[in-house]
């Protein structure tokens, strides 16, 4: 076990640990075409009991975290860290949001802790994001964040329509702090 499972706040966010009680929101959030399209499809409820057991597992197993996205009281999405190579202190980025929150800069808000949290306490020197190359919200989101497009990976991943291309991007830890320096109401 990893410890004590840390909570970020941001704004009105709470950054938590996913629990069971959360598979209701879950399974909706996974179970939408909107949210799945450029990533898995939409899943079943058991399969987004799965997935939840597996997300829960990175901090259980050290392989990383994910956090629940709470705005008053409900969960409406999740990030975090998965793929670590410690050795080149990189993870690998990933996240989603309810269908009906996007729109209104709430993953950009909540990821600004979990890159401070990737850089300044897992020590990371990069963070990347691995996007099916038409996934142009999560693109635009990646470089408001502050991330480079490093290329397109012919072939790269499996997905149910087979192998696809997909787009690397990263952010390095000097560059995330140097953006980060003028914003005043940053906090962890
Ligand atoms: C990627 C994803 C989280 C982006 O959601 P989003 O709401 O578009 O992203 P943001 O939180 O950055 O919000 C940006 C939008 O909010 C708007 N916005 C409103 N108020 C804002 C504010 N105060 N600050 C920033 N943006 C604001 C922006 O104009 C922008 O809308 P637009 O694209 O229509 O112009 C979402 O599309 C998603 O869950 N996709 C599926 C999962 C996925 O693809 N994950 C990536 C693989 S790991």
């Amino acid at each position: 076990m990893a410890g004590f499972f840390p909570v970020l706040k941001i704004d009105d966010f709470i950054l938590r640990e996913l629990t069971e009680d959360d598979i209701g929101a879950i399974s909706k959030i996974w179970g939408s075409p909107q949210v799945t399209e450029k990533t898995t499809g939409p899943l079943s409820h058991d399969e987004s009991v799965q997935m939840l057991y597996v997300l829960r597992s990175l901090w259980e197993n050290d392989a990383g975290i994910r956090w629940g996205v709470e705005l008053d009281g409900l969960l409406i999405g999740t990030c975090g860290f998965h793929n670590l190579n410690r050795g080149a202190r990189r993870g690998e980025l990933g996240y989603e949001l309810d269908y009906e929150c996007w729109g209104k800069g709430y993953m950009r808000k909540a990821l600004e802790p979990v890159l401070d949290y990737g850089f300044n306490i897992m020590r990371f020197e990069r963070i990347e994001v691995f996007l099916t190359v038409d996934n142009d919200r999560s693109a635009a989101l990646l470089l408001k964040l502050g991330f480079t497009l490093e290329g397109t990976l012919r072939a790269y991943a499996l997905s149910p329509k087979g192998l696809i291309d997909q787009n690397c991007f990263s952010i390095l830890k000097r560059e995330w702090k140097e953006q980060s320096l003028p914003r005043p109401d940053r906090r962890l």
